[in-house]
């Protein structure tokens, strides 16, 4: 493909686009060895649906010289790793060139430090307020309007979440860590979630 055709491949990553369209334009970017194409598919994937993401990656991950472009696009912060989802990240963080792993680690480390940071920080100016004894009622409505929209307790809800049932052994310090920054830690059988 020649750059004119990158640059019409492109285009045609917009969301009013088909996703057979956009399927196609994605996996033709991808056959071509052009440094261009892959620039083209790190600039549309904030835009692409999940599926189409996964496609985008898909042609990422074939070529090592990509591999490294989109770890240097998280560098430039053009790519945030939240986009990229847990799956990604642990391929970039386990790459089999080794050279690429390392430097995947590092740039990760990095902006996941500044970000954990600024978690910390939100997580300490709460606690004083989870001290006193909340009130129970206004608990509940909240806890059955904003999470069990994904999360069960005791047999309601909805289950794409863990089930929070008996959850409250925890205490309420764990607990407020696992609600601001559920990622933190991530069951593998929950991985394919992103909660930012
Ligand atoms: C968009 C869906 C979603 C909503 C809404 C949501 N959660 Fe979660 N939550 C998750 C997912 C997914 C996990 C699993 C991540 C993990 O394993 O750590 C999780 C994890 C948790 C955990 C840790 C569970 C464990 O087994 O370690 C707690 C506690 C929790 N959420 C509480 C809440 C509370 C309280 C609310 C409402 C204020 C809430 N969540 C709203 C998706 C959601």
């Amino acid at each position: 493909m020649r750059t004119k055709s990158i640059d019409a491949g492109a285009k045609l990553l917009e969301p009013g686009t088909s996703l057979d369209l956009q399927r196609s334009a994605i996996e033709s970017l991808g056959a071509t060895a052009d440094p261009a194409a892959a620039a083209a598919l790190v600039g549309a994937y904030p835009k692409l649906s999940s599926g189409m993401r996964d496609l985008a990656l898909a042609q990422l991950f074939k070529r090592g010289e990509w591999t490294t472009f989109l770890i240097d696009e998280l560098e430039a912060k053009h790519v945030k790793p939240n986009d990229l989802g847990p799956n990604a990240l642990f391929r970039l963080r386990t790459h089999p060139d080794k050279a690429v792993a390392k430097k995947a680690n590092g740039v990760l480390d990095a902006i996941l430090g500044t970000q954990n940071k600024a978690k910390n920080q939100i997580i300490e100016a709460l606690f004083p307020q989870i001290e006193p004894m909340g009130n129970v009622v206004k608990g509940k409505a909240l806890f059955t309007e904003n999470c069990m929209k994904c999360h069960g307790y005791k047999g309601e809800g909805r289950s794409i979440a863990p089930d929070l049932t008996g959850m409250g052994i925890h205490g309420k310090h764990e607990l407020l860590v696992s609600v601001i920054d559920p990622n933190r830690v991530v069951e593998t059988n929950y991985i394919s979630f992103t909660c930012a």
